[in-house]
């Protein structure tokens, strides 16, 4: 008898190891790895393939306990989609994930890319460039950008689908080189080819992600890849350099400083900040200003126009909530007048359009952080190593159950009743943890001053069931953005 109450209690000692052990070890593997080479196979190909399979690495996270790993050769990728996980690994990591090197070359070490250290002393200086009253003095440019668009618009009223993604990118492009950095550019040219560029640089930057070979700097210095990095990176920062240089002589020439373009109200634009910093405390190096600028320029209009185009889609498809957001700006801006802040805070359903689109299509669907020590996750241990990386699935978490049975819908209705909201771990199209995006708020302002004056001139028309998404380090439309047609509102 005695054996056999022994035997038990260790029988059970083991199961309670086993279990103790299953739930510290790492995530399993994603299904469909080949022997050696790992999923890499599913992952060649273009930014379609990519984002349908990250969509599958994060159902099968899941359906596993909340994360999952890929394996790309000798390159072991947790994904990891659990709120609860995703937060954890917010407020414990604070580094950002080594595959954020590769875009060094472009961005050095400015907020996106650099070391918390470094971050921690730039984000106290710069993020007063993003305070309210110096966005509120923005809404001129807004505005007036806006404006110009829905003019050009004009020529596609009632004519079908057009390319509305290149307009829209012309138009961040304008808008951020207006508001942050302080200038006007009416170089078409110059401005058609740096979005060029921005667009092959990255095409070079998720192939050098999916080409694990070229991971190590020392292979990628020999690939024919970074030559072609090196020609986009010319002309990027040929931009940046021309930004800081006519922002220069316009402050040092006193022909400028602090005006706005549309109102002439008072005025104080990223890169003066940048600019005082360096000359009053020395805090910035030419080559650091250089760098600020660049993420400001690609931050700035990589992001809105694929939100307000995947917003605009759903509104086509969605005639019953355009007409809503229609009658709300009647109802709060009368006629054809400009939208001022305080008009913004009353604009509720247009917030709630934009919230449930960012909700649907996270424009930064993939973040990453460093696993610098062992990472306890609800069910799973992450683990710090060579070739090691750590990615925080964003738009995992807005499609999470707890959005409840209609959690694939477009219904921003849902946002109108906030107690009904489920916990904001599982909204954060922003980024999570400290390291946020420092331009939410702009972002916001920007995108809902245009939506406010293209609804307002035109009917959209569309069928988002026929879009395809690309993963290009922002989610984007799929080849172009012909995926909209517009008839004038009388
Ligand atoms: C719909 C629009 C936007 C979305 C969805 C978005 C999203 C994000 C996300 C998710 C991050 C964090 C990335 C990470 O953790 O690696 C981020 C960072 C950043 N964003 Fe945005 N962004 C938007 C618009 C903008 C705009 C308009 C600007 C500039 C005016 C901007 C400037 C930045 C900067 C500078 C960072 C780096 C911040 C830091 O690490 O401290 N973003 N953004």
């Amino acid at each position: 008898m005695f054996t056999v109450v022994l035997l038990c209690i260790a029988c059970f000692a083991y199961w309670c190891r086993c279990r103790q052990r299953a739930k510290t070890a790492e995530p399993p593997s994603m299904p469909g790895a080949w022997p050696l080479v790992g999923h890499l196979p599913l992952f060649f190909g273009d930014g379609c393939k990519i984002w349908n399979q990250m969509n599958n690495a994060l159902e099968q996270g899941y359906k596993i306990g909340g994360a999952t790993k890929i394996k790309l050769g000798p390159v072991t990728a947790y994904v990891v989609a659990d709120p609860d996980d995703c937060d954890t690994i917010a407020t414990t990591c604070m580094e950002k994930d080594p595959i954020y090197e590769f875009a060094k070359p472009w961005f050095g070490e400015s907020l996106f890319t650099s070391s918390h250290k470094i971050w921690k002393n730039d984000y106290k200086l710069l993020n007063p460039a993003f305070n309210p009253i110096i966005l509120n003095t923005f809404m001129g440019v807004f505005n007036s950008e806006s404006r110009k668009l829905v003019k050009e618009f004009e020529k596609h009223a009632g004519k079908g689908r057009f390319d509305l993604f290149t307009y829209l990118r012309h138009n961040a492009l304008n808008i951020i080189c207006m508001t942050a950095l302080g200038v006007g550019f009416t170089d078409f040219n110059l401005a058609s080819d740096y979005l060029h560029a921005v667009k092959a640089i990255i095409n070079t930057l998720v192939e050098r992600v999916v080409k694990v070979w070229w991971h190590s700097p020392y292979t990628f210095a020999w690939s024919k890849l970074k030559k072609k990095q090196d020609a986009y990176l010319k002309i990027l920062h040929e931009m940046s350099n021309a930004v800081i240089q006519k922002r220069k002589s316009e402050i040092f020439g006193n022909t400028c400083v602090e005006r706005n373009f549309a109102t002439g109200t008072k005025f104080k634009p990223f890169v003066d900040i940048l600019l005082e910093l360096s000359v009053e405390k020395g805090a910035f190096s030419d080559e650091q200003i250089r760098e600020h600028v660049d993420l400001m320029l690609a931050a700035g209009h990589e992001t809105t126009p694929n939100a307000l185009l995947f917003t605009m889609v759903l509104l086509g498809s969605h005639p019953d909530v355009q007409e809503k957001i229609f009658s709300e700006m009647q109802e709060v801006l009368g006629g054809d007048r400009d939208v001022d802040k305080m008009d913004l805070s009353r604009l509720q359903y247009l917030e709630a359009v934009v919230k449930e689109s960012l909700r649907l299509f996270p424009i930064a669907p993939l973040i990453g952080r460093k696993i610098e020590r062992d990472v306890k996750l609800k069910n799973y241990t992450l683990s710090p190593g060579w070739h090691r990386h750590c990615i925080i699935v964003i738009c995992g978490l807005h499609k999470h159950p707890a959005w409840g049975r209609d959690r694939h819908e477009f219904k921003p209705e849902r946002w109108l009743e906030p107690s009904k909201l489920p916990s904001n771990l599982v909204y954060a199209p922003f980024g999570v943890g400290r390291r946020q995006c420092i331009g939410k708020t702009y972002a916001m302002m920007s995108m809902k001053t245009t939506l406010a004056h293209v609804v307002r001139s035109y009917r959209i028309k569309a069928d988002h069931t026929k879009m395809r998404l690309s993963y290009g380090i922002t989610l984007k439309p799929h080849n172009d953005g012909h995926y909209i047609s517009i008839e004038k509102r009388i």
